[in-house]
């Protein structure tokens, strides 16, 4: 076994692995190319141990994936590799990494100066970060008070503070995002983050013009309908739905419908699963790019773009400002310019009629408080700190246990979840992909932690 290999072989392996180098390349190459609206850069990610994107993600915008076995040793090998390379990239991500944080509290108290005024305002909060870390985190948000749709007795929020999750939770962080937060001083603080964590990745003018149509109640409502819906209740009763193989065969179709409102997310193909998955959607939470993934991967399970009904609300999580972009010309009938949903008529993948009310998108200080907050993972002291955010379903369930009074998960990764496949859809069983955006285990113990906490409750097989 150990002998030395002959010349020849050795040979022909060399050659081998230089052409397997060579396609590699030249995959990166052409990748790049097509997907040039990606935030992140290829060369700024270490390519060892990562295959490219194999299509199949329906829990992240990504495309890179790493298989479960080499998941902890290959990141502890990118934090490794990129540290100069994170060096470079984040000083233009995240504006001014050598300031401190002293100085950024101070910038903080004195933005929340000026901008209590304009009843937009910045609160100084704890902050869970430590001293060290840089501004990269920015763990101060705007705040929105809105009334409870609710007299709930007994709700999520009111249990929070009893849990240890009082000093996390900030009961008035804005969820969504509308007209009347765009600001030029909005502008200036949120165009410090990229990606999903900010409007570093979008123009000004995208903004403006696309926030600028949500400017209707149900915009800025996550529950418009609850007088339609309610129904006599005191309560919001949420279900949400995420894919994992766990609810295939569980018959839970019933039980979820019967919720107010039923969330669910990417490729959540409903034909033919009704009885273990339910047939109702009332939220589809996406961003454009996993959206387009999943049209991609799960047309053979019949997965054909967003379930279109008169109760679907469409939430987006803005990754790019591709997201933005599509949101306007769907509500607005109107076709796309630029970009890669660039149409010559307008996009019909929401249905013909649907109207602005049908649209929400996240606030980028809700995503980046989820992630430095409750989903604070080691993956951001390595070189996939760009790219990292919490994944799309991760995102859902607690926008869901950030806005509903109750809150049951299904679907969601349990620590048995080996013993299932990875989508309830699946036509074959395949295990749980992990990818390198993500951190699917950290998801993992939170779920388990909220749920221990009485703050959700979450489906289990055992
Ligand atoms: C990581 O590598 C060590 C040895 O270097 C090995 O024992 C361990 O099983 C590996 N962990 C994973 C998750 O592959
Ligand atoms: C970063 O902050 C330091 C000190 O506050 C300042 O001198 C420097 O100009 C800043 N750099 C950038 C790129 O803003
Ligand atoms: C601030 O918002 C509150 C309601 O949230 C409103 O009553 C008040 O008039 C607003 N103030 C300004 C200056 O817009
Ligand atoms: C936003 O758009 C409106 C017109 O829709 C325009 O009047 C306004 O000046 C724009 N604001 C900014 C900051 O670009
Ligand atoms: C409304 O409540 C009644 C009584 O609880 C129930 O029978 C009915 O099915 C409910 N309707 C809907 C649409 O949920
Ligand atoms: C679903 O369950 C059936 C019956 O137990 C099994 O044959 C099938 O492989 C499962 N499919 C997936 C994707 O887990």
């Amino acid at each position: 076994m150990t002998g030395r290999l002959p010349p020849r072989l050795l040979l022909w392996f060399i050659g081998l692995l230089g052409i397997a180098l060579l396609t590699l390349f030249i995959v990166c190459v052409a990748f790049q190319i097509q997907e040039s609206w990606q935030v992140m850069s290829f060369q700024s990610f270490p390519s060892k141990h990562l295959r490219l994107f194999s299509d199949k993600n329906d829990r992240s915008s990504l495309e890179y994936q790493f298989s479960a076995e080499n998941k902890l040793n290959s990141s502890e090998e990118l934090e490794h590799n990129s540290l100069q390379q994170s060096d470079v990239g984040d000083s233009s991500e995240s504006g001014n990494d050598t300031k401190s944080d002293q100085e950024s509290s101070d910038q903080a108290k004195s933005d929340q100066a000026k901008s209590n005024k304009a009843n937009s305002t910045i609160s100084s909060l704890k902050t869970v970060a430590k001293p060290t870390e840089p501004d990269f985190f920015g763990d101060q948000y705007a705040t929105d008070d809105f009334p409870s749709q609710t007299n709930c007795p007994n709700n999520i929020r009111k249990h929070v503070p009893q849990t240890q999750f009082a000093d996390m939770f900030l009961h008035n962080i804005p969820v969504l995002q509308w007209a009347k937060h765009f600001t030029p001083e909005e502008y200036k603080r949120l165009s410090q983050y990229r990606g999903a964590h900010g409007w570093g990745s979008v123009s000004a003018e995208v903004l403006n013009s696309s926030l600028g149509i949500l400017n209707t109640p149900a915009n800025w409502l996550m529950f418009d309908d609850w007088e339609k819906s309610a129904n006599g209740s005191k309560c919001i009763r949420c279900a949400v739905v995420g894919n994992g193989g766990i609810l295939n065969g569980t018959r839970k179709g019933k039980e979820i419908d019967a919720h107010h409102y039923v969330f669910r997310v990417n490729g959540a193909a409903l034909k033919g699963f009704e009885n273990d998955v339910g047939s109702r959607t009332s939220f589809y939470t996406f961003s454009t790019n996993t959206m387009r993934n999943s049209m991609r991967s799960y047309a053979r399970v019949g997965y054909r773009g967003p379930p279109i009904s008169k109760e679907t609300r469409y939430i987006f999580l803005p990754d790019h400002d591709r997201d933005y972009i599509l949101m306007k010309a769907a509500s607005t009938h109107t076709a796309i310019a630029t970009g890669p949903e660039r149409s010559k008529k307008p996009p019909t993948y929401f249905g013909k009629d649907v109207t602005v009310e049908k649209f929400k998108i996240y606030h980028p200080d809700f995503i980046r408080y989820l992630r430095n907050r409750f989903l604070h993972s080691k993956l951001l002291k390595t070189g996939a700190r760009r790219i990292y955010r919490p994944s799309t379903g991760a995102v859902m369930l607690l926008a869901a246990i950030h806005t509903c009074d109750q809150v049951d998960a299904y679907g969601f990764m349990t620590p048995d979840y080996s013993l299932y496949s990875d989508h309830y859809y699946d036509k074959q069983w395949h295990k749980v992909h992990f990818y390198a955006n993500h951190d699917m285990r950290m998801e993992m113990r939170l779920w388990q932690e909220l749920h221990k906490a009485g703050l959700m409750n979450l489906f289990m097989r055992k």
